[in-house]
């Protein structure tokens, strides 16, 4: 048993690879929240009346420290979702603009733009980045051939949420900052998974959710945005900050804007602190190295299995995040649900451009036996679903 798993709250009979749809939090990360939930409750009026602003910007500094830019371009909000549509809704989309995106966004943000675009008149451009990905540059440039003059966003994801692909965004963000375009990156899966410095990023604007990778409890997530475009950007909740013309609370107009959004629990977000030191304390650039090492080996062992095969061109596509391309003979939800319910393995098992896949997380709590098992399950569902039988498997 690898012993980090210990450090987790993780049901032991789950072989758990689904990290990427909803992280777990380290017992001590957890211990930290409620700790925070407690002194709240012990003296309401002192914790959310006087001391809200000290103990947020605290929280922030740390966490601005921990991704290279000032606490006074990042904001606290509950999650990368919320994080999208601050944005896509702040820059009043005109009929005619344009809003570039790719064909490998995560659906509840794909939504927000769609939707947005549909009212207001704009186009929402899907460019097919067809697998397996190329290098970085070729996958940018291909992707920057869908500029139109209408273009006025890009939206891209940093590593996407069906086919687990990190994006070259620093090119992509490095040349729509030339000709005037504007960058939303959705970094809900990169904080944690590698390392970000974002003032060097190139991103207009900037989402991440905190607890997914990087191990927070539920509900921490931050919006960065650029100095130079924060004029831009309105809350979504206009709250008592609207008033404060001295920024004498947060030092900023911007943070002001968002820090106070009404009465709410700001435990998660007191808690990414304790979730940054989790990491240090276990060598986390370590822990993330054996992660990818055993992504490796998942990969290697599930397409040796008949019909699977690999979406990647290069490992360097991947971090601790993969799908896998399935036998198309499979139903989705009938091997998602026989691969828990018979062997206790929980991972999504998905629909991509007509591909089927499932896509593997390795965290630090996971071994080689989670490895064996989901190996082992995938195996006996071709039996059991009689795939090895028809003839299309090859
Ligand atoms: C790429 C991507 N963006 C955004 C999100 C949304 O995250 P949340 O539900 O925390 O808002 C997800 C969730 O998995 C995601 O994969």
């Amino acid at each position: 048993m690898n012993n980090l798993r210990n450090k987790f709250m993780l049901d032991q009979d789950i072989v758990f690879l689904n990290h990427g749809s909803f992280g777990a939090t380290p017992k001590q990360v957890f211990k930290e929240y409620v700790g925070w939930q407690e002194k709240l409750e012990r003296q309401p009026v002192k914790f959310l009346g006087r001391d809200f602003d000290d103990h947020m910007n605290t929280s922030r500094e740390i966490l601005a420290a921990e991704l290279q830019t000032n606490a006074n371009n990042l904001v606290y909000i509950p999650n990368a979702t919320h994080g999208v549509n601050i944005v896509a809704q702040s820059l009043k989309l005109q009929p005619g603009d344009e809003i570039l995106t790719t064909d490998h966004e995560y659906g509840a943000c794909d939504y927000t733009w769609e939707f947005l675009c549909k009212k207001n008149g704009a186009s929402y451009v899907r460019k097919a980045i067809p697998l397996p990905i190329a290098d970085p540059e070729k996958v940018a440039q291909e992707f920057l051939t869908g500029i139109t003059e209408r273009t006025k966003v890009i939206f891209i994801s940093h590593i996407t949420s069906p086919t687990a692909i990190k994006f070259p965004v620093e090119m992509i963000c490095k040349v729509a900052r030339e000709k005037g375009i504007l960058t939303v990156v959705d970094g809900a899966h990169a904080f944690g998974q590698i390392d970000l410095a974002l003032d060097t990023l190139g991103a207009d604007f900037y989402t991440s959710n905190c607890h997914k990778w990087a191990l927070s409890p539920k509900g921490a997530a931050f919006l960065y945005v650029r100095p130079e475009v924060q004029p831009l950007v309105d809350p979504i909740v206009v709250s008592w900050g609207f008033g404060i013309e001295d920024f004498s609370k947060t030092g900023s107009r911007f943070v002001d804007f968002f820090q106070w959004a009404g009465t709410k629990d700001p435990a998660a977000y007191l808690s990414v602190p304790a979730a940054i030191a989790f990491s240090k304390e276990n060598n986390w650039q370590d822990v993330r190295k054996k992660c990818k090492q055993y992504l490796d080996r998942t990969i290697a062992d599930v397409t040796s299995l008949p019909g699977f095969a690999s979406i990647y061109s290069d490992n360097e596509n991947y971090t601790q995040l993969a799908s896998i391309q399935i036998p198309d003979q499979f139903d989705v939800a009938q091997l998602k649900s026989y691969l828990y319910e018979e062997h206790k393995v929980e991972l999504p098992v998905l629909v991509w451009a007509d591909k089927k896949m499932i896509r593997v997380s390795i965290q630090g709590y996971n071994n080689e036996e989670d490895i064996d098992a989901l190996v082992k399950g995938l195996k006996t569902a071709l039996r059991y679903f009689n795939i090895l039988e028809t003839k299309k498997v090859e």
